[in-house]
């Protein structure tokens, strides 16, 4: 497309890359998840006429996985009102009759989650209806150990950055930030045990450790430093005193990962390193785990009310027979902090939520400037852009086929330096596509047990255990 980058991207059609069981394993059960998760709502449906048009959405979106199991070729949306099926309907003309299994990566599984919710929004009673709901609240609930963990951990720490403004100690300071940010970076990988202690005490001891050593061995690149350097520039800068110094973060997914992407920013805003947080969620289901205004609130809910949350049994806890474990009363303390803290920080405006539909186009952000321009403009008022998870660092780089030791600022085209735009990616790897690694890191990565080896795919970068932390400064 006319703003992309020049190299071809990733195709459903190649063998080699992760698009290739994506499309042909993953999309049929995210798509037969959907399903079932409609059906059994049409189930318990008491007003007939919503039932009715329960099962015909069911039908479409059976009809849906049919069509990609069976590779034809993608439709144009139909239009349901929202201004961006003109844009998908475009984008489809030009890439000529694709079909579901060999189509660009990018735009056909962008496709595939625009096209579920045409199903929805176009129905009466369905509107609003978000198909992965069930899966994202259980997700959450089961990552009980580390969201309490951490709410143990968040309270010493805020009060510890309250206090140490007083006894001011800048490398315990800076290992905070790296420490905030890695939490919130691992919180997109499936893999939890990543996590680490977070006082300033245990941060010291875990320096070192084994476990903090294997973690950050992961991080093929952290441009972390700089980015703490920027922010406390800002911060100390007297001409920017009394004004508003604002972080965005264009967020990923909910539940577990929303929570570590609070705790980040409500650390920044404690630690005086940004005066507001303004959080970009989707605006339809995405993705399968995005963020949604409504998971925010069911965040929140869970919080204001834990016990409700955590110790009343789901459907599932009476099948297996199982009790859910009840919380001490110190653990219900530290989660109504949480709750309080980002409450007060929403009402009094410092954390604000900011949905956007170009947060669910069809494409890369190399067409943000031109496409969005009053997003870019909006976003080039704050000191930061943080973009969280493979996918949006997929649009950054425009899922093409980069060299990996092409640099950052320049993968991610127009939104790179001289842009405005201070841009830091905080991204797992659970794709192909993967830039500013140094030479030879590739192919010593692929030699690595399950990494690929010579088999032409980037296997180790499919799994998230490996991530990226880039900045670029966009003056
Ligand atoms: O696992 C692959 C994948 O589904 C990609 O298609 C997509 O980029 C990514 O995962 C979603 O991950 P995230 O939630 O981190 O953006
Ligand atoms: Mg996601």
């Amino acid at each position: 497309m006319q703003f992309d980058p020049k190299p071809p991207p990733y195709s459903t059609a190649d063998p080699t890359s992760f698009a290739y069981p994506t499309a042909r394993e993953r999309w049929p059960i995210i798509i037969t998840q959907a399903i079932d998760d409609a059906y059994r709502t049409v189930a318990a449906c008491d007003d007939a006429e919503k039932q009715e048009e329960g099962k015909k959405i069911v039908a479409e979106l059976v009809q849906l996985k049919y069509e990609v199991q069976h590779d034809r070729a993608l439709t144009p949306l139909r239009d349901d009102g929202y201004p961006d099926v003109a844009g998908y309907n475009k984008e489809l003309e030009q890439l000529g009759s694709i079909t579901w299994l060999k189509a660009p990566w990018l735009f056909t599984e962008c496709y595939l989650f625009r096209r579920m919710s045409t199903s929805f929004t176009l129905s009466t009673h369905w509107k609003s209806y978000d198909v992965f709901a069930r899966q994202k609240i259980k997700t959450f609930r089961s990552s009980r150990p580390a969201v309490l963990e951490l709410a143990a951990r968040y309270k010493d720490l805020i009060s510890q950055v309250r206090s140490s403004t007083n006894a001011p100690d800048p490398e315990a300071d800076r290992l905070l930030f790296t420490e905030m940010c890695e939490v919130c970076l691992w919180g997109n990988a499936t893999d939890l045990s990543l996590l680490t202690s977070l006082t300033y005490e245990d941060i010291q001891r875990l320096q070192g450790s084994e476990a903090r050593r294997k973690a950050e061995n992961n991080i093929l690149v952290n441009d972390l430093p700089q980015v703490y350097a920027h922010l406390l520039a800002a911060k100390n800068d007297p001409a920017k005193g009394g004004k508003e110094r604002r972080v965005d973060i264009v967020l990923d997914n909910a539940g577990f990962e929303l929570y570590v992407d609070l705790i980040l920013a409500g650390y920044l805003l404690s630690a005086g390193l940004a005066t507001t947080v303004v959080l970009h969620p989707k605006s339809i289901p995405w993705f399968v785990s995005d963020v949604l205004p409504a998971d925010f609130a069911a965040l929140l809910n869970a919080l204001a009310n834990p016990r409700g949350f955590y110790e009343q049994a789901t459907e599932e806890d009476v099948l297996q027979g199982r009790t859910p474990e009840k919380l001490s009363d110190k653990e219900v303390a530290e989660l109504g902090f949480l709750f309080q803290e980002w409450s007060r920080f929403h009402a009094e405006g410092q954390l604000v939520l900011r949905p956007n539909r170009v947060w669910t186009g069809p494409g890369s952000y190399w067409r943000l400037p031109a496409e969005a321009k009053d997003v870019v403009e909006d976003l080039k008022t704050g000191e930061l852009v943080v973009f969280k998870g493979d996918l949006n660092y997929r649009k950054l780089v425009g899922d093409v086929t980069w060299d990996p030791t092409t640099p950052f600022t320049e993968a991610i085209g127009p939104l790179g330096p001289g842009s405005g735009l201070n841009v830091l990616a905080l991204r797992t790897c659970k794709a192909d596509v993967v830039v500013g690694l140094k030479p030879g890191e590739d192919e010593r990565l692929r030699q690595t047990e399950g990494g690929g080896d010579d088999s032409g795919a980037r296997k180790w970068a499919w799994s998230g255990k490996w991530a990226v932390v880039s900045f670029s400064k966009g003056s």
